[in-house]
């Protein structure tokens, strides 16, 4: 039978509005079924990232300021002053916090917008610094989350990978052999997403300087975790703005900020940088900035701003230090309970609790291991770089379900290796 032939697979029905509108019963109803099969206890069920549980008080205080600032849109900040003040108060404080004593920027909508604007800060300060350059290049590393590159697709940049070496650290030496007179952009992670790894920023982001060039450090994941790791005096590599040649930082507040989602910080090293983030439009023969955006949005949700300004006020140094303490304390248990397991190895060398586990044994199939723990109830989020593994965001709140976690991948692990569980080619996915 041919493709024409098939007998066409039934379609949902075309959703149409409803002519007349529901009452809010009816909505109340109609919300509970559509999330009917929505997994709402993520929390004890180790949900890798997309949710960073750090107790109910900080949830409510995120909360009520969102709801506050429900209908407000920074976009007209004349008259959402608040709005104003709290950016700025939110972007001073992330420059304390990355010791960029003249560094300025402003909140995006997620981790993923702060890169673009990154790579498009990157783009526009090589167009005038450097425009012989007609087909730009960015380096970005094999670790680095896929927002880079889409950012290359989004503003035309060539990608070229960096490789990592046999012991999943970046290659430094590969990493400059593919610096050319192209290059426009360098990016580092810190830490990157699988790994948990903070890359040699110190020997790299002084070989953008001496280009005039751009080097983003992405620290979604380590903005507003390893300040305070370091504070408390864990042995954090230098990947901020205290590296000469760093230029640009995005750092996620709805992650390791412990805020309401919607929420991420894009930080360059100062005002000359931070302009060719702007975007501006003026009215004909009238105000030049009539309409302008430090991002790729227009409207932006105040809610989302307000409830990280409040965490941040709500937690302070002593919270933040108080919670990654906690997380860092249990992780070593956790990562010596997955290295105790006969075939299960932790990659490379985590800096925060952030990491992925994969198999050192050829009868131990990673996506059997996931398959195992899925079917226990677990989250699970396999991955395929470096290696097949199965990656882990740990927060505070997780604490309680790692013990329960390690017996059933302790017995997964075994059933995996007497054959009782198979992974049947299953894949690994980001979503
Ligand atoms: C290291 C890193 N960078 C960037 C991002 C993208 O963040 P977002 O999903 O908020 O766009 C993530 C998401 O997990 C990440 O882990």
């Amino acid at each position: 039978m041919t493709t024409a032939e098939a007998p066409a697979a039934a379609q949902p029905q075309r959703a149409t509005l409803p002519e007349h509108g529901h009452t809010r019963d009816e909505i109340r109803r109609m919300i509970d079924e559509a999330s009917r099969e929505d997994i709402l206890d993520f929390e004890q069920r180790l949900m890798a990232g997309g949710t960073y549980p750090a107790g109910d008080d900080v949830m409510e205080v995120a909360k009520e300021a969102f709801l506050r600032f429900f209908s407000t849109n920074p976009l007209y900040s004349s008259i959402f002053k608040s709005l104003a003040q709290m950016e700025r108060v939110i972007v001073e404080m992330t420059a304390g916090l990355l010791h960029g004593p003249t560094a300025t920027g402003s909140v995006t909508s997620g981790g993923s917008e702060s890169i673009l604007m990154g790579v498009k800060i990157a783009r526009d300060r090589a167009r005038t610094l450097h425009p012989e350059i007609t087909e730009p290049e960015v380096i970005i590393p094999f670790s680095a989350h896929p927002a880079f590159t889409k950012g290359a697709h989004y503003f035309g940049f060539r990608k070229v990978e960096a490789p990592l070496r046999p012991d999943l650290n970046l290659d430094v030496e590969a990493y400059k052999r593919l610096i050319t007179r192209n290059t426009v952009l360098m990016i580092g992670s810190a830490p990157g997403m699988t790994l948990g790894q903070v890359d040699p920023i110190e020997e790299l982001a002084p070989l953008a300087l001496e280009r005039n060039i751009n080097f983003h450090v992405d620290s979604c994941i380590g903005g507003y975790f390893l300040p305070f790791a370091e504070m408390l005096g864990y042995p954090i590599p230098t990947f901020d703005f205290r590296v000469p040649g760093v230029t640009t930082i995005s750092a996620d507040l709805h992650k390791f900020g412990y805020t309401a989602k919607g929420a991420s910080v894009i930080m360059s090293r100062d005002p000359e940088i931070f302009e060719y983030q702007v975007f501006r439009f003026g009215a004909p023969h009238h105000d030049p900035n009539w309409y302008t955006t430090p991002s790729a949005t227009g409207t932006r949700p105040g809610g989302a701003m307000a409830a990280a300004w409040a965490v941040l006020q709500y937690l302070g140094v002593d919270g933040y230090k108080r919670l990654v303490g906690q997380a860092m304390r249990y992780m070593e248990r956790f990562k010596a309970g997955i290295n105790s397991i006969p075939g299960l190895q932790v990659m490379g060398n985590p800096a925060m609790t952030v990491f992925g586990y994969t198999s050192t044994d050829p009868a131990l199939d990673i996506f059997a291991i996931a398959k195992g723990l899925e079917a226990r109830g677990w989250l699970v989020f396999p991955d395929e770089y470096p290696r097949p593994a199965i990656r882990f965001m740990q927060s505070p709140g997780h604490e309680p379900y790692i013990d329960a976690y390690l017996a059933d991948l302790r017995e997964v692990a075994e059933l995996v290796r007497r054959g009782e569980i198979t992974s049947e080619g299953g894949k690994a996915r980001y979503s």
